[in-house]
Parts: structure tokens; C-alpha cells; sequence
């Protein structure tokens, strides 16, 4: 259990956008499974972050599916209401709240330095770079120190987003008092880094690939067996683990671990003899199995849209009771006349 000198649960939040009909198995393995182990032993507030997703140009009813496709899939990949705290970004209005309160103490050099905002607008032109897009990183920032967490499970990619966060928060504790729990970031080990199939040296993602290397929780079963039956391999004939030399038989061997709980040492032995077809017919069996009951539990509460509208409701009015407490807080300490 992660107590606090106080006794009381250690505080965790973490956000992931609904940008995709699927999340794929990097999402899974690289984060959400962390959320899965986290939820018993802390008090962890979960959010899928739609605001974030409006810095994406996305047709509205594709943002609905979206978002709602989200929430099956974290509750069917182990997320329990009952045990988190799950709720849409977007029905705490606390969120954008805070993040204006945060801008006015956010210099714009440091904006401009996160290097996420600098890559995205670079690639985009400045023309059709929104705002939003530079202002996102404050945005995350409030949706952290609402909460006033402790713990905040990411990948690599938002360590400095992280970073940011515990700026903002210690500057305004030290200009406006105490008010804000500064978080500390839970970054994942390497090895929790799931690569491309097609390109092993890449790690597995919607936007930088064609599709064929990113295996979707939600395809069926067919189109992730021919996935990793084309999976690409290293020259060579053995089942070893060699990043540098073998990132494909690698990476295949990282999901194979990581899905059925053997070590590295011990899925290699599985294989000792045999050749990359058996393996790889092996691996997408291992695959199959895991996501079937997760697409299955996914689509079965996706059919009732009430149910899962009523969950929704239940984390939202437990998350805004916390956040609003921390905004009407910020609110005194700043000056803000209360309305009273
Ligand atoms: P994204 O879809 O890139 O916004 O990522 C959502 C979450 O999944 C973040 O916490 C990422 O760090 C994590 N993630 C995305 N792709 C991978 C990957 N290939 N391997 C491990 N984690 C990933
Ligand atoms: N920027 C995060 C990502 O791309 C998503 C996110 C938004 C988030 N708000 C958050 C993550 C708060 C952790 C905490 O993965």
C-alpha cells in the first residue's frame, strides 16, 4: 500500500487523450497498465483529456466515439470505477479554471522551450499552429495539481511536461502560499517501451507509422495474427534478446514478457530451438488471447452507452468535489473575491 506519513493513500493522476478509435499496445503497456496497478493501492484519479484532444482537428461525432470508445477500453483493460476514480477531462470545469490562473504565472520563454510544442508547431507551420497547442503543457499542469497528486504515471515523452508542473506549483506556493501538492513524476523504465513491428528501432505509434506495425486492442483477431506473423525480424536464426542487434526479435519478445508475466530469460527458453516462424505464431497467440476478452468487454459496454454514461457521471462528481475544493483554494490565496 503507498501510505503517506499520515496514513492516508498516496494520490495519483494521470490523463490520456481520445485521439484514436484504438489504443494500441504501447498505450497499453507503456501506461495504462501502470494506471491498472496503481488504482488498489492509491487514490488515483484517472481522466481521458478531450480538451487536449480539441488541439487535434477532429470531426465532432468522430471526438464522441472517441472519448467514449476511451473509457470502455480503460474499464476493459482493468480500470474498476469502484476502485479509481475515472472521469472525462471536460466535466470538471475546474480543469480550464486553473490552467488560466496557471498561464498568468507561465513566462512565455518557458512555454516556448517545451520541446513536444516545439517539434508539433515545427512540423505544422506556424499558420496552422493553434494556440492551444502551446498552452496544452498548463493545461495538463492544472489537470495534475487539482488533484493535489503525489504520483503522476507517464511515459518518457512528458517528463518534461512533469517538470513544468512542479515549477508552476512551487511558484505559486512560494508567491501566494502553500496550496498545491507538488507531484513527483512515475516514469517507466525503458523496457516498457513497445516498438513499431515494422520498424523496430521506432516505437510503436499511430501518427509516425503506416498502421501495419501498430497492433490495435480493438482490431480482430485475424488482422493482429497477419501483423505479427509480417512482423520484421533480424538476421540471424536464434531467440535472443539484443536490442542493438536483434530490435526486432526484441521487441516481439518484450510483448511476449510483458503478456504472459515470464521474464525475459524465461520467454527466451520457450523458444530455445525453435525458428522466428513458430515464434512469431507463438507470440500473436499470446496476443490474441490477452485482447480478446478486452475487445469483447470493450464492445459489450460500448452497446449501453447509458451504463457507461452513469459511471461517467459518478467519477465526475467525485473528481470535481476534489478539484473544486483546490480552485476555490487558489482562488483566496490570489486575491479573487469569492462571489459570496
Ligand atoms: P500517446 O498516444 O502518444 O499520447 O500516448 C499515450 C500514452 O501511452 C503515453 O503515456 C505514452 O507514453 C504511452 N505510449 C505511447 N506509445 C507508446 C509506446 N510505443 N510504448 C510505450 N508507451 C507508449
Ligand atoms: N500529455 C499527456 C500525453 O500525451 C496526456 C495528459 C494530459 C496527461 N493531462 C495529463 C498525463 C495529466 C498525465 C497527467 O500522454
Amino acid at each position: 500500500m503507498a501510505l503517506m506519513n499520515n496514513g492516508v493513500k498516496e494520490r495519483v493522476l494521470s490523463g490520456i487523450q481520445p485521439t484514436h478509435d484504438s489504443f494500441h499496445l504501447g498505450n497499453y503497456l507503456g501506461a495504462i497498465k501502470q494506471w491498472v496497478d496503481l488504482q488498489s493501492s492509491n487514490d488515483a484519479f484517472y481522466c481521458v483529456v478531450d480538451l487536449h484532444a480539441l488541439t487535434i482537428e477532429t470531426k465532432p461525432e468522430e471526438l464522441k466515439r472517441r472519448t467514449l470508445a476511451s473509457v470502455a477500453q480503460l474499464i476493459a483493460l482493468g480500470l474498476d470505477p469502484e476502485k479509481c476514480t475515472l472521469f472525462i477531462q471536460s466535466h470538471v470545469p475546474a480543469h480550464n479554471q486553473l490552467a488560466w490562473v496557471l498561464e498568468c504565472l507561465t513566462g512565455f520563454g518557458e512555454a516556448s522551450r517545451m520541446t513536444q510544442f516545439k517539434d508539433k508547431s515545427q512540423k505544422a507551420g506556424s499558420d496552422r499552429t493553434v494556440v492551444g497547442l502551446f498552452t496544452y503543457p498548463i493545461l495538463q499542469a492544472a489537470d495534475i495539481l487539482l488533484y493535489q497528486a503525489n504520483k503522476v504515471p507517464v511515459g518518457e515523452d512528458q517528463r518534461q511536461h512533469i517538470e513544468l508542473t512542479r515549477d508552476l506549483g512551487q511558484r505559486f506556493n512560494s508567491k501566494f502560499g502553500e496550496t498545491f501538492t507538488i507531484p513527483e513524476g512515475y516514469i517507466l523504465k525503458a523496457g516498457a517501451k513497445i516498438n513499431d513491428l515494422q520498424d523496430p528501432t521506432a516505437k510503436m505509434s499511430k501518427s509516425s507509422s503506416s498502421g501495419a506495425g501498430v497492433i490495435e486492442l480493438m482490431d480482430s483477431p485475424e488482422i493482429n495474427t497477419k501483423k505479427i506473423k509480417s512482423a520484421v525480424t533480424d538476421t540471424g536464426r536464434e531467440i535472443t534478446f539484443d536490442e542493438k542487434d536483434k530490435p526486432g526479435i526484441s521487441n516481439l519478445l518484450t510483448i511476449y514478457s510483458a503478456l504472459t508475466g515470464k521474464d525475459i530469460g524465461a520467454s527466451q527458453k520457450d523458444f530455445e530451438g525453435k525458428g522466428y516462424g513458430d515464434f512469431k505464431g507463438a507470440v500473436a497467440e499470446v496476443v490474441i488471447d490477452y485482447l480478446k476478452p478486452v475487445r469483447d468487454k470493450a464492445n459489450e459496454l460500448l452497446q449501453d452507452e447509458a451504463h457507461l454514461n452513469k459511471l461517467l457521471k459518478i467519477g465526475a462528481e467525485k473528481a470535481d468535489a476534489v478539484a473544486s475544493k483546490t480552485l476555490k483554494d487558489t482562488y483566496n490565496a490570489l486575491g479573487l473575491i469569492s462571489r459570496g
